[in-house]
């Protein structure tokens, strides 16, 4: 399987404004198959274990509570080279430098307000996929 899953959650601002359907719209557009999927909401110990390497930075209290305030929708995409190629499709983390077309350049209003959460790695997809889905049904189609 390495190489060809990644983990998304669209985030509390772009569910809260009514983006989740066209969003998922982008990504099934951009040739991935979504084989898990649900809407939930983290707590703020769910969301400081899962942004947990970001721990000490200046931003990080502000990542956790707004990443609990709110329902997330989930999912596993896979496709051929997914982590890299939906970082591309999602755009920068500041929407303001994101690309012309990119998830985050269409849908989020700040930094902090991205929009949307893309695995960096691998190995970091195969953790967050576990921290949301684990024993959970993954369909493979
Ligand atoms: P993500 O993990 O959510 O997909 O975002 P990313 O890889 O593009 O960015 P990352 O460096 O992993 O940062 C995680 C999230 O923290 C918030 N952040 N705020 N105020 C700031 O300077 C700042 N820097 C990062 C963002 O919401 C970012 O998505
Ligand atoms: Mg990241």
């Amino acid at each position: 399987m390495k190489g060809k899953r990644t983990f998304t959650m669209i985030k509390p601002d772009a569910v809260s404004k009514g983006y989740t359907a066209p969003i998922l719209k982008k990504i099934a557009d951009a040739g991935f198959k979504i084989t898990a999927l649900k809407m939930t909401q983290m707590t703020r110990s769910d969301a400081e274990k899962f942004y947990e390497i970001h721990k000490g930075k200046p931003f990080f209290d502000e990542l956790v509570e707004f990443m609990s305030s709110g329902p997330i929708v989930a999912a596993v995409l896979e496709k051929e080279n997914a982590v890299e190629d939906f970082r591309t499709l999602i755009g920068s983390t500041n929407p303001a430098e994101a690309a012309e077309g990119t998830i985050r350049k269409l849908y989020a209003e700040s930094v902090g307000k991205n929009a949307i959460h893309g695995s960096d790695s691998d190995e970091n997809a195969e953790k967050e996929i576990a921290f949301h889905f684990a024993g959970r049904e993954i369909f493979d189609r």
